[in-house]
């Protein structure tokens, strides 16, 4: 799959996985996109950990299940971005726009390999995160910001509407 057709098929999924696992080198692929992303300054502040284990799956999507179902607790693998908020510029720290670019990678390398994920930030909310961080021994200082659950979907949706381009982007001024 080329990159423009990854751009076009990726898509948020939320439904339940198969149970089809993920190779090693495959998750070995997916976290590669995300550590060749761009980052501010070059300071590579995101870091990254692929859970393959089942028992740990189910402790990550167990935490809270209630916002988890189905797409956590039926994930067979789940990529976790880190981001370390130290400044690299002056005061100027640049965590989220990298840890942004990582995942828009890593979610392109999910899709041209047959998966699907979703974005997932909200149920890491209310110390949610700092629970998913102790059970996969993220250092204090750190702080897990992205969840991405992945697996074969059992039903393969169609991308989210998007605005025509002439609603959003023009050539040479604003509004055209
Ligand atoms: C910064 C950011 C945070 C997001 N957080 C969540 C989230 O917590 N839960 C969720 O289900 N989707 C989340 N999403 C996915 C968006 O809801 C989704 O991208 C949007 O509805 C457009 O749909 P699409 O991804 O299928 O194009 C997030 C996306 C972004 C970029």
């Amino acid at each position: 799959m080329d990159t423009f057709e990854a751009i076009a098929k990726r898509f948020s999924y939320r439904g339940s996985f198969t149970k089809q696992k993920i190779s090693r080198d495959d998750l070995h692929k997916i976290v590669q996109a995300g550590i060749d992303a761009p980052t501010g300054c070059n300071a590579q502040s995101v870091s990254f950990v692929a859970v393959d284990d089942p028992a740990i799956i189910k402790a990550i999507a167990e935490i809270n299940p209630e916002r988890s179902k189905p797409v956590c607790l039926t994930a067979q693998a789940m990529i976790v971005c880190i981001v370390d908020k130290a400044p690299v510029y002056g005061e100027m720290s640049f965590f989220v726009e990298d840890c942004a670019a990582a995942t828009q990678n890593i979610l392109l390398a999910i899709t041209a390999l047959g998966y699907a994920s979703v974005w997932l930030d909200g149920i890491l909310r209310n110390g949610i995160g700092e629970k998913i961080g102790e059970i996969l021994n993220v250092p204090k200082g750190k702080e897990v910001r992205i969840l991405l659950p992945v697996g074969v979907p059992e039903t393969f949706g169609k991308p989210n509407t998007k605005k025509p381009f002439d609603q959003r982007a023009w050539f040479n001024k604003y509004g055209g």
